[in-house]
C-alpha cells in the first residue's frame, strides 16, 4: 500500500509534447525512472488502455469553504474539514493544490464583526500545516494568499500570515464594483440581491462606499503587498485584469500569473508579455464566465491560455483540460494537459513536476474514458497511491 515503486503497460501515455498511444511507464523511488512505446518490462500491469497524465496542478481554488463553512452559520472543525477538502482534490486528480486563503475584511472595523471562512484563515492554514506535516494528506499543498487590496486590514494581516506559514503564491484583488471582475454594475446587483438579499438602495449605497475606499486604499495597499511579495520571494498574480493599465500594473508589480483577465485584451497583451494567463476550468466546461466576461475557449483560440484552475469546481479541472481539444481544435491533446500540469507547474516555480519525463515526480493519474468523460481511476503522489 505505502509503496512507491510502480511498473504498468498497455497505457496511453500523455507528454508535454507528444502521445504514446500504447506504451508503458516504471516508477523508482518515487520518481519516473523509465517508460517507453510497446510492451513493458516483465511484471508489468495491465492497464487495459487506459490513459496515464502527470498529476494536476490547482493554483486557485476556494474549495476550503463549503468544508469549513456550509451554511451561513455552520463552521465545521478546521481539521476534519480539511481533510474531507484534501479526499475531494486528490479523487479529482491533483496532486499538487494551492489552497487559496483570504485576507482582508469586507467588514470595516466600526461594523458588527461576523465569523466567516475569510475571518479564520489564521487557524485553517495550521490545519492545513498540522495535515501536512503529519503526512495526513493525500495531495501536496501550497498557500496561496488571495490579498483583497481595498480591505482595512489587507496588509497587517498579511504581514502576520507570512510571520507564521510559508506562503507560495500571492494574488491582489480588487473586487470594487464598476470595474475589473464586475464592469458591470447591474451584472453585481444580480449576483447581490441572490447572496445578500437586501434593498437595491441599500445595494448602491454599498457600491458608493466602496467606490470611495478603492480610491482612498488601492495605490497604497496594492504597493505595500507588491514589497511584502518580493521581499519574502513570493510569486505575484494579478487578479481579473480587464485593461491594459490593469496589464502595465501587473507587469510593474513583477507578477508571473494573471488570474481570470475579464477581456481578451488584457489576456492577449499579459500572455505577450510573459505573464501566465490563468482562467477558470468551470468557464471551459460552461462555455462561459459566470459573471458574464470572456470565454476562456476564445483566449484558447487566440493561444492566450495557458494554465486552467478549478476554481470552485475541482473536477472541473480535469474535465476542461480533456474537453479542450474538442472545443478548440487547434489545441491537440498534450497541450490541453498542459494547462493543468507543466505550466502551473513552471509559473509557481516547481520544476522537479508537472510531465511524464525522466527523474520528474511520479505524481501520476491513471484516467479511464467513459465516453469523452474522463474518469480518476488511481492518483500517485510521488509514487504512492493516494486515491
Ligand atoms: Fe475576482
Amino acid at each position: 500500500m505505502d509503496s512507491n515503486e510502480f511498473l504498468a503497460e498497455n497505457a496511453r501515455l500523455v507528454l508535454s509534447d507528444r502521445v504514446i498511444e500504447s506504451g508503458w511507464i516504471a516508477v523508482a523511488d518515487g520518481m519516473i525512472a523509465a517508460f517507453g512505446e510497446g510492451k513493458g518490462p516483465a511484471g508489468a500491469a495491465d492497464l487495459k488502455g487506459d490513459t496515464i497524465i502527470p498529476g494536476l496542478i490547482e493554483l486557485h481554488t476556494d474549495h476550503l469553504e463549503p468544508h469549513f463553512n456550509p451554511r451561513p452559520e455552520v463552521f465545521w472543525s478546521p481539521m476534519a474539514a480539511v481533510l474531507a477538502y484534501d479526499s475531494q482534490i486528490a479523487a479529482s486528480g491533483i496532486t499538487t493544490v494551492f489552497d487559496s486563503l483570504r485576507v482582508g475584511d469586507d467588514i470595516e472595523p466600526d461594523q458588527p464583526k461576523k465569523k466567516s471562512f475569510s475571518t479564520e484563515v489564521f487557524e485553517l492554514a495550521d490545519a492545513l500545516k498540522a495535515a501536512s506535516d503529519s503526512d495526513l494528506t493525500r495531495a501536496d499543498h501550497h498557500l496561496h494568499l488571495r490579498c483583497e487590496v481595498c480591505a482595512w486590514n489587507v496588509l497587517s494581516d498579511a504581514e502576520a500570515f507570512l510571520s507564521r506559514h510559508k506562503v507560495d503564491l500571492i494574488s491582489l484583488m480588487d473586487h470594487t464594483p464598476g470595474q475589473r471582475q464586475f464592469r458591470d454594475i447591474e451584472k453585481l446587483l444580480v449576483y447581490w440581491r441572490r447572496k445578500l438579499s437586501r434593498p437595491d438602495e441599500e445595494l448602491l449605497q454599498i457600491v458608493d462606499k466602496r467606490v470611495e475606499l478603492h480610491q482612498e486604499r488601492a495605490g497604497p495597499h496594492r504597493r505595500g503587498l507588491v514589497e511584502l511579495a518580493q521581499r519574502h520571494g513570493i510569486v505575484l498574480a494579478s487578479h481579473d485584469d480587464a485593461t491594459l493599465e490593469h496589464v502595465e500594473e501587473a507587469i510593474g508589480d513583477g507578477a508571473a500569473i494573471a488570474e481570470f483577465p475579464t477581456t481578451v485584451e488584457a489576456a492577449r497583451r499579459s500572455h505577450e508579455s510573459g505573464i501566465r494567463v490563468l482562467m477558470g476550468a468551470p468557464n471551459v466546461v460552461r462555455g462561459g464566465s459566470h459573471s458574464g466576461n470572456v470565454k476562456a475557449t476564445e483566449l484558447a483560440e487566440g493561444g492566450y491560455l495557458d494554465i486552467l484552475s478549478s476554481d470552485y469546481i475541482p473536477a472541473s479541472l480535469i474535465m476542461a483540460a480533456f474537453m479542450l481539444p474538442s472545443m478548440v481544435p487547434s489545441i491537440r491533446l498534450p497541450e490541453a494537459i498542459r494547462t493543468v500540469t507543466l505550466n502551473p507547474a513552471l509559473a509557481t516555480g516547481l520544476n522537479d513536476r508537472g510531465e511524464i519525463a525522466l527523474g520528474k515526480r511520479a505524481d501520476l493519474v491513471r484516467v479511464a474514458m467513459a465516453d469523452d468523460h474522463p474518469v480518476v481511476r488511481a492518483v500517485l503522489r510521488q509514487g504512492r497511491r493516494v486515491v
